[in-house]
């Protein structure tokens, strides 16, 4: 069987391709503190971000999803830091509407296959992506984006695969996020920098909007 043909990737790479493009910056939260979910993700959906990547990273985060998904309804909720089929079981038990990895395992690639989670894994270098495509993931995060080689190396990476589509993520933030979706095979950006961690340590919801704001803006001047 072409493992590439399955239909539930199909299905699930369309979706995450229109959601990716929708949402065009996509933050990447780490909450340490379960009482921080629900007033961030509302910092960040009042700043027009709404799609918004919970990653795994700490011992809260499959609570701090599934309060944001019951309280904010305007976000749009993933899971990041998938790093195992247990990881993508659970962002699929808790109802998330897509799931990002750092990378691209066999096992990873084989599971997401099978589970129709719109899914994009990670891939840094050519055999990673050949990887990736082979199992139908034609939408990858590029990752570590900045650190691989940033806009350079995607371009390269065009050559030998126009088919394929990138959320880049790592290093990137308010200057150059504009410079990355300006790139023909960018679907969206991520990063961390719409919810900087001491911000959200202090509290301050405000400063977060008002970072979305600024970037929203500078993506789409009126
Ligand atoms: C990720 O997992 O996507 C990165 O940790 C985000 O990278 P950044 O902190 O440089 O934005």
């Amino acid at each position: 069987m072409n493992i590439a043909s399955k239909q539930p990737v199909q299905n699930a790479r369309e979706t995450l391709a229109v959601l990716m493009g929708s949402a065009c910056v996509i933050p990447v939260l780490t909450i340490e503190r379960l009482e921080d979910a629900v007033p961030l993700a509302k910092a960040l959906v009042a700043g027009g971000v709404r799609v918004l990547e919970v990653t795994l990273r700490t011992p809260v985060a499959i609570e701090a999803a599934t309060a944001i998904m019951a309280e904010v309804p305007e976000a749009t909720v993933g899971i990041g830091t998938i790093l195992n089929a247990d990881d993508l079981a659970r962002a699929e038990a808790l109802g998330a509407k897509f799931g990002i990895s750092p990378g691209a395992t066999p096992d990873l690639l084989k599971a997401a296959a099978a589970s129709g989670l719109p899914f994009a894994p990670g891939i840094a270098t050519a055999s990673e992506l050949m990887q990736a495509l082979a199992y139908g993931f034609n939408l990858v995060k590029f990752f570590p984006a900045e650190q691989s080689g940033g806009i350079k190396a995607l371009r390269a990476l065009a050559g030998p695969f126009p088919d394929a589509r990138f959320c880049p993520t790592g290093g990137i933030g308010e200057t150059n996020a504009a410079s990355w979706l300006g790139e023909p095979n960018v679907v969206a950006v991520g990063g961390s920098w719409l919810c900087p961690a001491a911000d959200i340590r202090a509290g301050n919801w405000a400063g977060i909007t008002a970072i979305c704001n600024r970037t929203m803006k500078s993506l789409k001047p009126a």
